[in-house]
C-alpha cells in the first residue's frame, strides 16, 4: 500500500501518528485538512509531504467553484501558500506545488475541467516517480554497501517516508532484496521516535535484520567498530552539499568521521535545492515542547519545563563520503556534482512526459 493516494477525491493516507500501534487510514477532502495532516505529522518524511501536497493542489482544484482558468489559477496560488506553510525545511514541499501551479499556469486547455483532471494526473504522476526513483537510488546505493554490513541509520526514510520503497532505507531494502546479509542498527530518533516506531516496524515486517537502540548508543557502537557504513535521507541539500535532515544526524555524521566510517545522504533529486547557497540559508523547523516532555501518554519532565526543539540540524558537507541521488551518486566538489544530477534528473522527467503525452496521443 503506498503511503500517500488519491480515493474518492480524497487525499488518504497512513495516520503515522498511530504506528506501530494502530494502521488507521485517514482522510481529507479540504485543503485546510490536507495542510494540517503535514503540520501535525500524520504524513511525514520530506518525499511523502511532496506528494501530499501535491495532491492536496488537486484537491484544490477539485474543491474550487471557478469557472475560469484565472480563478482557479488564483485559488491554487492561494492553495499553495498554505500547504508550503505547513512545514519550512523539506523542500519537497514546495518543489511539488511549484510543479503542479507550473502546470497549470503553462496548459491551455478548453474548459476549466479538462485543468482539474491535468492536475490530478501531474499528482499521480509525481507519486509514480518517487516510487520508481526511490528503486533508482536503491539500486546506485546498494554498490557502495559492503557485503554483510553493519549499517547505522536514522529517523525514517522507508515506505513511510515516501510513496513506497524509501531513500536511505530504499537502499538497506536494495541490498536485502540483492541477498547481502547487511544488518540495521536503528537509532529511536528522539523525541519523536520515528526510528523506534516507524524504521523497526518497516524492517521487522520486511525481515532485515536489525537492533534498535538508544541515540546515545550510536557512538559506542561507532567507537568499537561495529558500524560499517551510515546511511540516512533529508530534508533539504543546498547547494554546496550541507544537508538539513532529522535533529541528532550532525552528531552521527562527526562521530562516524572521528572514527573513519563512511557516511552518505540518500535524496531524490527534489531534494536538493540549489537556490541556497549552504547549510546556513536552510529555515530549521521549531516543534512544541510536548515533543519533548512526553513519550506517549507519560510526561518524562517538569511541569512547565522550558523546552527547545529543533526538528532538524545541518551536517556540512565535509562529513559526507557521498549523496546518492536517482541519477548516480554525488562526490565532492558538490556544487558540481550535484548541479549534474539535477539536470540530468529534469531532463529525464522531461523525455518521461513527453512520451506519456506521446502514447496518449496515439491512444485517442
Ligand atoms: O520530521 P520528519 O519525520 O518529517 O523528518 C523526516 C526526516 O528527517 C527524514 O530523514 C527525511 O525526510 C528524509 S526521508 C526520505
Amino acid at each position: 500500500m503506498r503511503t500517500v493516494f488519491w480515493e474518492d477525491r480524497k487525499v488518504k493516507m497512513i495516520d503515522q501518528r498511530l504506528l506501530p500501534g494502530e494502521f488507521v487510514i485517514a482522510e481529507f477532502d479540504t485543503v485546510e485538512g490536507v495542510a494540517a495532516s503535514i503540520r501535525e505529522m500524520y504524513v511525514r518524511g520530506a518525499p511523502a509531504i511532496g506528494a501530499a501536497a501535491a495532491y492536496g493542489m488537486a484537491l484544490a482544484a477539485y474543491r474550487s467553484p471557478a469557472t475560469d482558468r484565472d480563478s482557479l489559477l488564483a485559488d491554487l496560488r492561494r492553495t499553495k501558500a498554505t500547504l508550503d506553510a505547513a512545514r519550512p525545511t523539506a523542500v519537497n514541499l514546495a518543489w511539488a506545488t511549484n510543479r503542479l501551479l507550473t502546470l497549470a499556469e503553462r496548459t491551455i486547455l478548453p474548459n476549466v475541467d479538462d485543468l482539474r483532471s491535468a492536475l490530478l494526473t501531474e499528482a499521480d504522476a509525481l507519486a509514480d516517480e518517487d516510487v520508481e526513483i526511490n528503486r533508482r537510488m536503491g539500486y546506485h546505493g546498494a554498490e557502495i554497501v559492503p557485503e554483510g554490513a553493519n549499517i547505522l541509520h536514522h529517523c525514517n526514510t522507508g515506505s513511510l517516508a515516501t510513496v513506497d520503497f524509501g531513500t536511505a532505507l530504499g537502499v538497506v531494502y536494495a541490498c536485502h532484496e540483492q541477498g547481502n546479509p547487511i544488518h540495521v542498527w536503528v537509532d529511536e530518533t528522539r523525541p519523536r521516535l520515528q526510528g523506534a516506531r516507524l524504521t523497526a516496524w518497516e524492517l521487522m515486517r520486511a525481515e532485515v535484520p536489525m537492533h534498535l537502540i538508544a541515540d546515545n548508543a550510536a557512538g559506542h557502537l561507532m567507537r568499537t567498530g561495529q558500524v560499517d557504513v551510515v546511511l540516512f535521507g533529508a530534508d533539504r541539500v543546498a547547494a554546496n552539499g550541507d544537508v538539513a535532515n532529522k535533529i541528532g544526524t550532525y552528531k552521527v555524521s562527526v562521530v562516524a568521521r572521528e572514527n573513519g566510517i563512511p557516511v552518505y545522504a540518500v535524496v531524490p533529486t527534489s531534494t536538493i535545492d540549489l537556490s541556497l547557497p549552504s547549510g546556513d540559508d536552510i529555515p530549521i523547523e521549531e516543534r512544541g515542547p510536548e515533543e519533548v516532555t512526553y513519550i506517549g501518554e507519560s510526561t518524562v519532565a517538569p511541569a512547565n519545563v522550558p523546552v527547545y526543539n529543533p526538528a532538524f540540524d545541518v551536517t556540512p558537507h565535509r562529513y559526507l563520503t557521498g549523496i546518492i541521488t536517482e541519477e548516480g551518486i554525488c562526490y565532492p566538489p558538490f556544487p558540481v556534482s550535484l548541479r549534474r544530477a539535477k539536470q540530468a534528473a529534469e531532463a529525464r522527467i522531461l523525455a518521461q512526459r513527453a512520451e506519456r503525452g506521446k502514447n496518449r496521443r496515439a491512444a485517442s
